[in-house]
């Protein structure tokens, strides 16, 4: 039976609360603030095994931001006099009558119930403890279904989420609120849905801390707490993990961990707007000769909608395993070694081979007769926010698949990013060096920065001076390979508008002399919010580019690299 928190949001004073969110700021408890007391290149990086140097090394100083990140971040304790130095008199009051706080009085120190979690600049966000199994005291408080703490996926999908001023925004698996929240900032409304009731409450309790007034939190399964409402954003991070065992409501996905985002899938089209966006992080799991993403388009049911996948990583199944059911502290090893068979077990026998973290975007196709398009683009888990260039991917889509004939291309001129490298790779022969391929490197951009191309794409991009329009370029490359214009003219005009949605060239208007770049950012309808105000959060004037899986002469795909562990540890 799912517990409900321990505190009372009627008898919580919200100013108070408030004031509470403001002097963490104060004393930079923010997600820079302490990346940098700790020493972490971002905060998914937090290892319970580390927390011992953290405590003696990194905050022997004491300081109100040390006293802050060990007593909420930490899970750990602080003196009477501490807590007196890091809150004012109303401050400690107010988390000590909403229960946050507790004291020991024997010792006079005092710790925290809950764990906060900073998120950007300006908001933190109130979780269970994480870290259990080591601390009596912490493990009488933790109830068999917590609230989920903020992992490496709930930053992953807070920096990829698109936002521009909207409507409405609903949040599904909101656990602590944290992406209805967010929205709240950008959204008129912002919902947030949650199975567990203990959830419902911390997001609500975090709705007050950071004066999240236009967000609301409804406990339910999935859609059906909000009727046949439609939405302009929909956030989800569902439970995702393939497992044997529904230990954990936020962790546990089912045998293929497909249990929730399945429903999730099928029942975005029946709830978003036009001109709205869908994005769930989550794991797949991949089978060798079988793609993911045609498994998640048929959970679509056939709707009409543009699916782009961000592959952030990817682990094979034992690795997964692993690092699903070791427990480093009171591991018993029988245990473990019976746990992990089970888990293995469970993922040969559906024949999955790896398992990968993807941020996945649905976006209603609005050019039809055009059919959906399905792309995937590999990035490293993101630091910082990459919604602008997932914005400028679907700019440079919209636009191209926009044109309504190759003649459009007349009037355009091609120009080349900035920051891109034309590279070849050779191989020895014996005798000499023959070419094995070439490839485009973007120096700046984080979405698929390594391309392998086409013999075609090489000879247009080596013909290209930003000066040019694309049918110069295109006759200039007839003319050096001798071969007839017609034979070559529509051929080339496909792939340039390919290797425009992919970033690889610029097209800009020519008339009315505009500088280049204009049309590589082009102004979107101004119905359309998200495609019109995303912050540039990326030196690079480039558009996207990655495998698109239905399109014409497409560049060749990059080999693959292994990345970083998706989004769980
Ligand atoms: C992975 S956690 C995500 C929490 C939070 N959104 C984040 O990003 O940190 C998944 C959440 O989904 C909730 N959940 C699981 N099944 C659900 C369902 N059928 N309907 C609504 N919420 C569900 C769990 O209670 C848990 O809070």
């Amino acid at each position: 039976m799912p517990q409900r928190a321990f505190f009372d949001l009627e008898k919580i004073d919200p100013d108070g609360l408030r004031r509470v969110g403001a002097r963490l700021r104060e004393v930079g408890f923010t997600e820079r603030g302490v990346r940098e007391r700790l020493g972490l290149k971002d905060l998914s990086e937090l290892r319970f095994s580390d927390y011992p140097y953290y405590h003696k090394r990194s905050l022997r100083h004491r300081n109100d931001q040390e006293l802050a990140i060990g007593l909420f971040l930490l899970q750990g304790i602080v003196t009477e006099e501490e807590l007196s130095q890091l809150f004012d008199a109303s401050a400690r009051q107010v988390l000590r009558e909403a229960g946050i706080l507790v004291g020991e009085r024997a010792s006079r120190t005092w710790r925290s119930r809950i764990s906060l979690y900073p998120v950007g600049e300006d908001k933190v966000f109130a979780t269970d403890h994480r870290f259990t199994g080591h601390d009596p005291w912490l493990d009488a408080r933790i109830p068999r279904e917590p609230v989920m703490y903020l992992g490496a996926d709930t930053y992953y999908l807070a920096r990829t989420t698109l936002h521009g001023p909207i409507r409405s925004a609903l949040d599904l698996c909101t656990g602590s609120g944290v992406h209805g929240i967010l929205a709240a900032a950008h959204a008129e409304r912002a919902v947030g849905v949650d199975i567990n009731p203990r959830a419902v409450n911390f997001a609500r309790l975090n709705a007050m801390l950071n004066d999240a007034w236009n967000a609301v939190f409804l406990e339910g399964d999935l859609f059906g707490s909000v009727g046949s409402e439609r939405f302009d954003l929909i956030t989800a991070n569902p439970p995702f993990v393939p497992s044997p065992v529904y230990e954990l409501a936020y962790r546990d996905g089912g045998p293929s961990g497909a249990d929730v985002l399945r429903r999730i899938v099928a029942e975005i089209p029946d709830h978003l707007n036009k001109g709205g966006i869908a994005q769930v992080v989550t794991h797949v799991a991949e089978r060798d000769g079988e793609s993911y993403l045609d498994r998640i388009r048929r959970w679509t049911g056939g709707a009409n909608m543009h699916l782009h996948s961000i592959r952030l990583g990817e682990e094979d199944i034992v690795d997964y395993a692993v690092a699903q059911t070791k427990r480093m502290y009171g591991e018993r090893y029988p245990r473990y070694e019976k746990q992990l068979m089970e888990w293995v077990t469970n993922l040969r026998s559906q024949r999955f081979k790896r398992i990968v973290g993807v941020i996945l975007t649905f976006t209603w196709n609005e050019e039809a007769p055009k059919p959906p398009w399905t792309q995937e683009d590999e990035a490293k888990p993101p630091r910082d926010t990459m919604a602008g260039e997932l914005t400028r991917l679907f700019q440079a889509k919209k636009l191209s698949r926009g044109m309504e004939s190759l003649s459009e291309l007349d009037a355009m001129r091609v120009g080349v990013p900035d920051d891109l490298m034309l590279t070849e790779r050779r191989r020895p022969t014996g005798t000499g060096f023959e070419t094995k391929d070439f490839r485009v490197v973007f120096k700046k951009s984080r979405l698929s920065p390594e391309l392998d191309i086409k013999p075609l794409v090489r000879d247009l991009l080596e013909r290209v001076d930003n000066r040019s329009t694309a049918p110069q370029v295109i006759e200039r490359l007839a003319r050096d390979l001798g071969q007839p214009l017609s034979e070559l003219d529509e051929r080339c005009r496909r792939a340039l508008l390919v290797m425009f949605e992919r970033g690889l060239v610029t097209l800009d208007p020519v008339s009315g002399g505009s500088s280049k770049g204009e049309a590589s950012s082009p102004r979107p309808p101004a119905s359309d919010a998200f495609l019109s105000s995303q912050e540039d959060d990326t030196p690079a004037q480039r558009p996207g580019h990655g495998t698109i899986v239905e399109d014409v002469e497409p560049p060749a795909r990059g080999g693959r690299t292994r990345r970083d562990t998706p989004p769980e540890e």
